[in-house]
């Protein structure tokens, strides 16, 4: 009943995260617990969840192996249509100006 929510753009759960650190394997990486998980890859891109999903690695004593080859993708945000108006309506100044 008492399983908080880690990732809120993916819904998952502590559980779930636990249940992937605690298959017998040799090593957990940071992509596979992404992968099986999806934990990390929501709207945030991890923004919120990663540091989360690193300390219960720690705490679980399991760590994760290097994951230096991991891609990030830049967090998607939302913008105002006025702000993208004024963007797309202003003028481009030529160099003479
Ligand atoms: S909270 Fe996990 S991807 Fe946003």
């Amino acid at each position: 009943m008492n399983d908080p929510t880690i990732c809120r753009c993916e819904g998952v759960t502590l559980r779930q995260i636990e249940k992937c650190l605690t298959v017998p394997d040799t090593s957990v990486s940071l992509r596979e617990l992404k992968l099986q998980t999806r934990a990390g890859m929501g709207i945030c891109q991890g923004r919120t969840c990663m540091p989360l999903l690193m300390a219960i690695a720690d705490a679980s004593g399991r760590g994760l192996s290097n994951d230096a080859g991991l891609p990030r993708n830049q967090p998607i945000r939302p913008i105002a249509m006025a702000d993208l108006m004024n963007v797309v309506s202003k003028p481009e100044r030529s160099v003479a100006e």
